[in-house]
């Protein structure tokens, strides 16, 4: 098989920050031959990735580019470019990577439910177009099972003559705010590709790349439906895990459970395991709502009702569950915002990153809006030209949104004269937890009987995150001589131990633990 030395990638968005590891000394010092260079018709995305303020924030990244874009490492060349010349950087490339965002239609039948494939088509036109010898091309971009079927048509009507091309899949699954970790020790790297000779040879040749820094029984090769399958189902049971544990939230709600010991309890069981056993306001983020749209409407397609309406309903609950919580906000507050103020702490979906599509912050303060209230917001990271536009692209009412939202530079700022605190994003320095004490240890000839104080969740919940000492953490007891009184904590994310923030007079309402109101 062919050895790959210059690796194309189109699209420089999230998914492309996985394109630093072939190149980087940190995570494969055995690579310094192989050439990437990441395209993207944005300019302004490619000055970004050029500069140390890079357009995606996720720790550890900017060390990564650093290192081999600029060749800090001494004796090095550098070995990764960023640049808005894609023809150029395809014509030159042995292997070319597509990793254009596929969001849902927004117009034309399946909108709102189907993959929205122009813009892979267009890298593909583009590479058939200027292609002049072969190619290896592959998928990263998360499609509809059998895309590289359409890919290879549209290839083969428009290539030059004599120069041929074998696509494989390699779906992405990096979780933003890990993605540096998870791209230096993936938990493991698809690669699928036709049963054929040269379908195979190409498989390999990617292995090789990967195997500089992974280890290869990592490194899975199978049938290319069954990779590009596999990244859609990763997504929707991941989700189907949230949505699992945000249904129950609501049965603890009004029964005396509470979330966290039910999840604990569950995650115990080796069959489950404690990840993504949080429960919370709901997820957010680009990929998993769209995928499930995806893979509900390619069931659709299938004429498989059942299975459609199945993946769907993973959407309605967390639907459900960003609803339930801001009609909790609102009963709690007496059924009126207005003249009241809400901080609303983080607007990212998760922490770590400043990813604010499809994040839960977006419905909850546009419903606050709608009741009347006025929305002071805080996040560390999310860009405030980023909030504004998903603000304004789901308003009923720009103008009153202009009027009603504040984005501050610190969580204190935001909690001055509020009536209540929203936490939807759980970022460490919100959190008043102490570091999770490690796990009760399981002996079944005498089963422990935990005191509650001391049941300490596994890693992997949210709740049980390290809350390592973070400067600037907000100060509750500051907080409270700052807010209006009744002093609420709507708290989205469980990190606040309500324990010691009641002592000092707030009223904390948690996802999944008995509140002050019932809401169905
Ligand atoms: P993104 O929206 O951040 O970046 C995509 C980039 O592609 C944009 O900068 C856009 O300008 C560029 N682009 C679009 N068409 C182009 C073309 N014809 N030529 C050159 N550049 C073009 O998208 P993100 O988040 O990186 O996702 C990319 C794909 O990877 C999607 O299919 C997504 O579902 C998948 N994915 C995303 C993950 C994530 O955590 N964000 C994780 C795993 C997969």
């Amino acid at each position: 098989h062919s050895v790959i030395k210059k690796i194309c990638c189109i699209g420089a968005g999230y998914v492309a920050s996985t394109f630093t590891s072939p190149t980087s000394p940190p995570s494969c010092p055995k690579n310094p031959d192989v050439e990437v260079t990441i395209v993207d018709l944005s300019e302004r995305r490619i000055q970004a990735w050029q500069s140390d303020d890079l357009p995606i924030h996720e720790p550890d990244l900017l060390e990564v580019v650093q290192s081999a874009r600029d060749a800090i490492i001494e004796g090095r060349k550098p070995n990764l470019f960023f640049s808005t010349n894609v023809d150029q950087a395809i014509k030159e490339a042995d292997c070319i990577f597509v990793s254009v965002n596929t969001p849902t239609k927004t117009i034309g039948r399946g909108q709102g439910r189907q993959s929205e494939m122009s813009y892979v088509e267009a890298a593909i036109r583009k590479i058939a177009e200027v292609a002049e010898d072969d190619k290896i091309i592959v998928e990263k971009s998360t499609v509809p099972v059998r895309t590289a079927e359409r890919m290879r048509e549209i290839l083969a009507a428009n290539c030059r003559p004599g120069v041929s091309f074998e696509i494989l899949s390699n779906p992405e699954f990096l979780a933003e705010g890990t993605a540096i970790k998870n791209l230096l020790t993936p938990d493991r790297i698809i690669i699928g590709s036709l049963n054929t000779a040269a379908g195979l040879s190409a498989a390999e040749s990617l292995v090789d790349i990967y195997a500089t820094w992974v280890p290869r029984n990592r490194i899975i090769t199978m049938n290319l439906w069954s990779s590009e399958l596999a990244k859609l189902a990763a997504n929707c049971i991941l989700a189907q895990r949230i949505s699992s544990i945000n249904a129950l939230s609501a049965i603890c709600e009004v029964t005396g459970a509470d979330i966290a010991e039910v999840s604990y309890a569950c995650g115990l069981d080796s069959r489950i395991g404690p990840k993504m056993l949080g429960a919370s306001v709901g997820f957010g983020g680009s990929c998993l709502k769209k995928d499930i749209l995806s893979l509900a409407y390619i069931a659709e397609s299938l004429h498989l009702p059942q299975v459609a309406d199945y993946w769907r309903s993973i959407n309605d609950i967390n639907e459900y569950q960003k609803d339930r919580f801001s009609r909790r906000i609102v009963e709690c507050l007496h059924h009126s915002l207005t003249n009241k103020r809400i901080a609303i702490l983080g607007f990212a979906f998760k922490k770590d990153t400043g990813d604010v599509r499809e994040s839960a912050a977006i419905s909850i303060v546009n419903d606050l809006v709608s009741e009347g209230g006025s929305i002071a917001i805080y996040d560390p990271k999310a860009p405030d030209e980023n909030i504004w536009y998903e603000l304004e692209s789901t308003s009923p009412d720009i103008k009153l949104l202009h009027e009603r939202v504040t984005i501050y530079r610190s969580a204190h700022e935001a909690c001055v004269g509020a009536h209540a605190v929203v936490i939807v994003t759980e970022w460490d320095e919100f959190s008043n937890k102490t570091k999770a004490k490690p796990l009760p240890a399981v002996d079944a000839t005498t089963p422990p009987r935990t005191p509650l104080a001391t049941v300490a969740p596994q890693e992997g919940y949210i709740e049980s995150k390290e809350t390592k000492p973070v400067a600037g953490r907000v100060d509750w007891a500051h907080v409270a001589t700052v807010m209006r009184k009744p002093m609420y904590i709507f708290d989205g994310r469980n990190v606040i131990d309500e324990v010691k923030l009641e002592a000092m007079g707030f009223r904390v309402e948690g996802i999944g633990k008995a509140g002050t109101v019932r809401v169905s």
